[in-house]
């Protein structure tokens, strides 16, 4: 299947580098995204949540993004971010994203890989990829909790991915949603015997991890990482920043805060192409 989501995650993990996957929250943090992707030279992905989707409807969404890309000196994939709605998700594909995240881990095996599998037979017949969860993502993502972390197995992995046929795999490695409170224990021995497989492997959770955590995960094949909380911070942060001063012009505000957003979106893509930068 010739799909841009594939292409972008398959290249990345040939170059022993990954491609950073953004949850962009509106037209001013894609456009950051975007911009900071192209100073960077290299692909992304953008990756709103359900919630965002919902907000904006999947066709303006999508028109939005797939505007904002044209042009770019780099490849740019529209990917839907944790779906547990099927219709959301065939919707996505029908307005021609590039792929979509099934998220049916809090769900016993047996009925994630069928629905997961579901999903894929309908988004490959689109050209349209998807990413499946197996074990579960501890956190907040979203409108989706996940309280307790239920660690992937590399048996259960390899399972799901020849059951269901999904093009991008994102295991529980110890990682989780939000602002870690302590430095979190990854299994670098599953991700290592999962980056030796064919199909990319997803990091979620980035938020937090050192940049040596980055570069090891990444070593050892990781070829997606999710940031979403880094970029909500920055957002949030950077505009408080800015309202106090009273007198700013709503544009030169928007720019004050993409760019500081862009900024930091950048060095994060610099760091999963394997350079030492702070990410704080
Ligand atoms: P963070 O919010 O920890 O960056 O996680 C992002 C993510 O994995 C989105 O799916």
């Amino acid at each position: 299947m010739k799909n841009l989501f594939v292409s972008v995650l398959l290249d990345a993990k040939a170059e022993k580098k990954a491609a950073a996957s953004i949850n962009i929250l509106n037209y001013n943090t894609a456009k950051a995204v975007m911009d900071a992707a192209e100073r960077a030279g290299r692909d992304v992905i953008v990756q709103p949540s359900t919630g965002t989707v919902r907000r904006y409807g999947v066709e303006q969404m999508f028109a939005m993004l797939d505007g904002l890309r044209k042009g770019r000196s780099v490849r740019v994939a529209i990917h839907l971010d944790h779906c547990t709605d099927t219709a959301l998700a065939k919707a996505c594909v029908d307005a021609g994203w590039d792929s979509v995240m099934m998220d049916f881990s809090a769900l016993p095996m047996e009925e994630n890989i069928e629905k997961t599998r579901a999903m894929v037979e309908y988004a490959h017949a689109r050209q349209v990829a998807v990413e499946g969860e197996v074990g579960v993502i501890s956190g907040v993502e979203d409108d989706i909790a996940h309280e307790n972390a239920h660690p992937a197995t590399f048996e259960d992995t390899m399972d799901f991915i020849e059951k269901t046929g999904v093009d991008a795999i994102a295991p529980s490695i110890g990682t989780a949603h939000g602002v870690y409170t302590g430095t979190p224990v990854l299994n670098y021995e599953l991700v290592e015997r999962i980056g030796k497989e064919q199909t990319p492997l997803v990091v979620h959770g980035g938020t937090g991890l050192s940049v040596e955590a980055f570069h090891k995960l990444i070593a050892l094949g990781a070829a997606k990482i999710n940031i979403s909380t880094a970029l909500k911070n920055i957002y949030l942060g950077e505009s408080r920043r800015q309202l106090e001063n009273a007198k700013i012009a709503p544009v030169k505000f928007d720019e004050a805060v993409e760019k500081a957003c862009s900024e930091l979106m950048e060095r994060h893509m610099r760091v999963f192409a394997g350079e030492t930068l702070p990410l704080d």
